[in-house]
């Protein structure tokens, strides 16, 4: 799918934030803990959710949407334990499995999610925390299996604070016998919303939010309602395009504590931020200066809105150095934003960008779904039309995309690529209920 957008349109309005992507999809995984119905409210209607989804089915849960962004799932006794490469390889998430499956004292088998472009993404922190925690864990012919045998907590130290290996440990932990320590644990706000889903269930976890998390392990987990929090990384993406278009962007239903490292450098660069309960304003008011970013684990300034901030210093008058400290490959959007006039230099972990006065409308490319968003901020400043292709990115983790944009004046147009899948942009408008007919929603190339 393609989405061709016409630049110079200051982004003028308020947009709903969605549930979090990155918290939804690790309270499906663990949903497969509890005997009971779990509900799970504030979902975003996102393809990433529609993939594991997917895998729920797999392994015999049953899920059923209800309404637009409310979940019921319900699991049997015995799943199946096994997830086909076929879905693992198209998310990484689908690796959150391992440790809610682990969780039920179960032999696990899930292939090894591929890397992607924004690093070789390995697992061995997840593996070390499973073996310590009393499963035999292979790895043959590109799958993980886990075997429990002796299944008793114990202290695991990670190297890095890896959110997904703090999740699958916290998971496995759940179920064990005896206490479990998580040292160096992430500290991020889906590990909080984790943590707090699964007490709702019945286990016993303490400290999430701080780099020590402490889990009590039992076989009892009930069902649950529970709400998913706000999707602090696309409310950075409309804030960051309120700057970039140069306009002024409401965010609403947001935890503004989630957002303090972005609002800090969205200031930085001069513009001006208005902060009211759960609802931020952003308004460009002038010109924008040059600053530096670090990207850190939590609560440091994000990498998945690296990519975004990477457009707004491209505008910034002067010379602003980006350092990604999180993941090895994720400066593949700067190749595309030179080719719309952007003068950036790469050079390992280091991006140095020297803002220019404007940037042109070209035909570009998605590599993953952050550099893709922005992408389509990039094309809202930009003089002239954008093309950007391999759009479908975009929709894998923002809800209602499109639909989002354009109600805040964004000249958006969604177009079918040789190959679509249907309904893929039906799921950029906000009207995917409907989605699952025929028809692509797209409008004809
Ligand atoms: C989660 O990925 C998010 N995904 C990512 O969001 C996010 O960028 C990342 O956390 C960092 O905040 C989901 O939650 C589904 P990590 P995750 O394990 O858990 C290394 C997006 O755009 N590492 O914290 O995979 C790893 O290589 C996505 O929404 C090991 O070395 O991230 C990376 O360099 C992209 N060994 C660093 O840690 C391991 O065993 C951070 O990875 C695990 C990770």
């Amino acid at each position: 799918m393609k989405l061709v957008v016409q630049g110079g349109t200051p982004l003028k309005g308020r947009v709903r934030i969605s549930g979090a992507k990155n918290s939804s999809l690790v309270l499906i995984a663990a949903s497969a803990i509890s005997s009971g119905e779990v509900i799970l409210d504030n979902v975003p209607r996102i393809a990433d959710v529609k993939t594991q989804l997917e895998i729920v089915r797999v392994l015999g849960g049953q899920v059923v949407w209800e309404g637009r962004n409310t979940l019921r799932l319900k699991w049997p006794e015995r799943l199946n334990r096994e997830i086909p490469y076929s879905l693992a390889k198209k998310i990484r998430a689908s690796n959150l499995f391992l440790g809610a499956l682990a969780a039920k004292r179960g032999q696990v088998k899930i292939p090894l999610p591929g890397g992607c472009n924004i690093g070789s993404r390995p697992m061995d922190l997840h593996l070390k925390g499973l073996s310590m925690l009393g499963f035999d864990v292979s790895l043959e012919h590109g799958f993980i299996e886990a075997v429990p045998k002796k299944v008793e907590g114990c202290t695991i130290y990670l190297d890095f604070p890896s959110v997904g290996a703090t999740e699958n440990i916290m998971m496995a932990a759940a179920g064990a016998s005896g206490t479990t320590v998580i040292e160096n644990a992430a500290k991020e706000p889906e590990i909080v919303d984790l943590a707090n889903f699964l007490n709702a269930m019945g286990a016993k976890v303490r400290g999430a939010g701080t780099d020590l998390i402490r889990i009590d392990g039992t076989q009892e987990f009930h069902g649950t309602r529970f709400s998913v929090i706000p999707d602090r990384i696309e409310a950075g993406t409309y804030m960051i395009a309120a700057g970039v278009s140069g306009g002024e962007v409401t965010v609403e239903n947001v935890i503004v504590k989630h957002l303090q490292p972005v609002i800090a450098k969205l200031q930085d660069v001069g513009l001006e931020v208005e902060v009211n309960e759960d609802k931020v304003t952003v308004r460009r008011v002038g010109e924008l200066t040059a600053t530096d970013i670090k990207t850190l684990p939590y609560p440091g300034f994000p990498t998945d809105l690296q990519s975004p901030m990477m457009v707004l210093l491209a505008l910034a008058k002067g010379t602003s150095v980006i350092v990604e400290n999180v993941f090895e490959n994720r400066f593949q959007v700067a190749d595309e934003l030179k080719r719309m006039g952007a003068k950036i230099q790469v050079k390992g972990h280091t991006a140095v960008i020297e803002g220019v006065e404007y940037l042109s409308g070209a035909q570009v490319k998605a590599s993953d779904l952050r550099a893709g968003a922005s992408l389509l901020l990039a094309g809202f400043a930009a003089r002239g039309e954008t093309e950007i292709s391999v759009a479908e990115l975009i929709t894998r983790g923002y809800e209602a995309v499109v639909g989002k944009f354009s109600a805040m004046g964004a000249k958006i147009k969604a177009l079918a690529d040789e190959g679509d899948g249907l309904g893929i942009c039906a799921g950029l408008s906000g009207h995917e209920e409907d989605r699952d007919d025929d028809q692509t929603g797209c409008a004809s190339s």
